[in-house]
């Protein structure tokens, strides 16, 4: 099938790397020169497993990239729109970049085409999109717009888009759903055909409820810490039921990255906007931003005014497994650390070079021993494997005080108190009183 991706974020460089792989015949565009160029030469510009491989392998043969966007549109059967549609000002989502899209797609669509709408987006915007190019496009060319909303993960991004848990195609004509479930079919998921708002609104909802349950869990594990219970324990005793299941229950800083937070905050407009507002998520986000704070009131506690205070901090990016920092903790936290005038030793695995622009101030270490060097703490901000096996006594040797606050409960309950250490994690029963 011959494919145009536009946009070639985390979304859309690993559906167009991916659906070359495929064997389908797939060009690849952005607006951003630069990054392009790099990836006319097999530089891929983000941190994702697997990517590179994939996108080495399929490149020159079935992978191409461009900034030409008229290029794209009118070598393709399939246009699938994968471009950012950032938080706006008032929190609702930007699609400003979608419909620059669609604007494009318009001046040059030469024959029938079906358009995809992969960017996470309010409900309706397929028909924006419609009128759009019925706007400014040529009136006799035929054309359907298609949403397939996109649940990959980053970290695992190659992995989900290549092994699904569902597809969700929603179209106003059912042809053309059924067209677009052909490029998935190798894929052996189950594919849901619906029309265009239930699609648009699936992608939200999944989102919502999953950030929903993390804001869930990390009120439960406050409360543990207030009466001296462990949330881990609790959370594994509440996964063996079924209908709840043991995936997001991990307490801790909260939840980052580029969708949840966004997604959230879009839905609340969203439902403001159609006069049927939300009671449950503004609360969501709002227990999300307190558990930062509530770490960072942790760290007051164990180690008294932060000031003249040497912290080392492990992990920056938004989760394991990806360089995004986008509202990711550290930019809460990290801040927070030098404004109370505290020496801030960061390491990341791979999030260092994105960074550095973000903490001027903070001293940028090669691992997680440099940065613990002559510390009173390690702070964990993310939960990176590197950290799981690091070598403890060598730690302790290197710490000036043995204090490790975990703000992912990386380490069991009495790993670290084991080898010597104060350990503090999120909701592990320290009974610290935030009154
Ligand atoms: N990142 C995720 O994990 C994820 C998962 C599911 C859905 N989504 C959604 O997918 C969409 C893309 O997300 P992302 O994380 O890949 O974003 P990203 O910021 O990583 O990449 C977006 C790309 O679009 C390009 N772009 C912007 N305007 C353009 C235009 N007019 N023409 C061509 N290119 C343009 C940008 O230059 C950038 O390279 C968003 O709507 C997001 O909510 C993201």
């Amino acid at each position: 099938m011959r494919i145009a991706v536009v946009g070639t974020g985390y979304v859309g460089l690993v559906t167009g790397s991916c659906f070359a792989d495929l064997g389908n015949q797939v060009i690849c565009v952005d607006v951003d020169r630069k990054k392009i160029q790099g990836l006319q030469k097999g530089i891929v510009p983000i941190f994702e497993p697997g990517l590179e491989e994939v996108v080495r392998r399929n490149m020159g043969k079935r992978l191409t990239f461009t900034t030409e966007l008229g290029k794209a549109v009118q070598s393709c059967d399939f246009l699938f729109i994968a471009v950012s549609t950032p938080p706006g000002k008032g929190g609702e989502a930007d699609i400003s970049n979608v419909k620059a899209v669609a604007r494009g797609i318009a001046k040059f669509i030469n024959r029938y085409k079906i358009i995809i709408n992969k960017s996470t987006v309010p409900i309706g915007m397929g028909d924006v999109v419609t009128q759009i190019i019925l706007k400014f496009g040529p009136k006799d060319v035929a054309f359907d717009v298609v949403s397939n909303p996109e649940f990959l993960r980053e970290g695992s991004a190659v992995q989900d888009l290549l092994r699904p848990d569902r597809v969700v195609i929603g179209a106003t004509r059912r042809s053309a759903a059924q067209k677009v479930a052909e490029i998935y079919k190798p894929l052996n998921c189950p594919i849901l055909i619906t029309d265009l708002k239930s699609a648009e609104m699936i992608k939200y909802a999944s989102n919502a409820f999953l950030a929903t349950k993390i804001s869930f869990i990390n009120e439960i594990a406050n409360l543990c810490d207030a009466v001296g219970a462990d949330i881990t324990q609790v959370a594994k005793g509440m996964s063996y039921d079924p209908r709840i299941g043991g995936q997001f229950l991990n307490a801790g800083l909260g939840f980052g990255g580029s969708c949840f937070p966004k997604d959230v905050s879009a839905l609340v407009k969203i439902g403001q906007k159609s006069r049927s507002s939300f009671r449950i998520l503004p609360q969501v986000m709002d227990v999300n931003q307190r558990q930062r704070i509530l770490f960072l009131e942790k760290v007051r506690r164990v180690l008294g005014p932060l000031k003249g205070k040497t912290l080392a901090v492990w992990g920056l990016s938004f989760k394991p497994n990806t360089d995004d920092l986008r509202e990711a903790p550290s930019l809460t936290i990290v801040p927070a650390l030098l404004k109370e005038r505290a020496r801030v030793r960061v390491y990341d695995p791979v999030a260092m070079e994105k960074a550095r622009a973000l903490f001027k101030r903070a001293k940028f270490t090669s691992n997680p021993y440099e940065a613990a060097q002559g510390a009173d703490a390690v702070l964990v901000l993310t939960e990176w494997n590197e950290f799981k096996q690091v070598d403890f006594k060598k730690l302790k040797g290197l710490l000036k005080q043995a204090v490790v606050i975990d703000g992912r409960n990386m380490y069991g309950q009495g790993e670290l108190s084991d080898e010597g250490f104060a350990y503090y994690g999120m909701g592990r029963g320290e009974v610290l009183d935030f009154s």
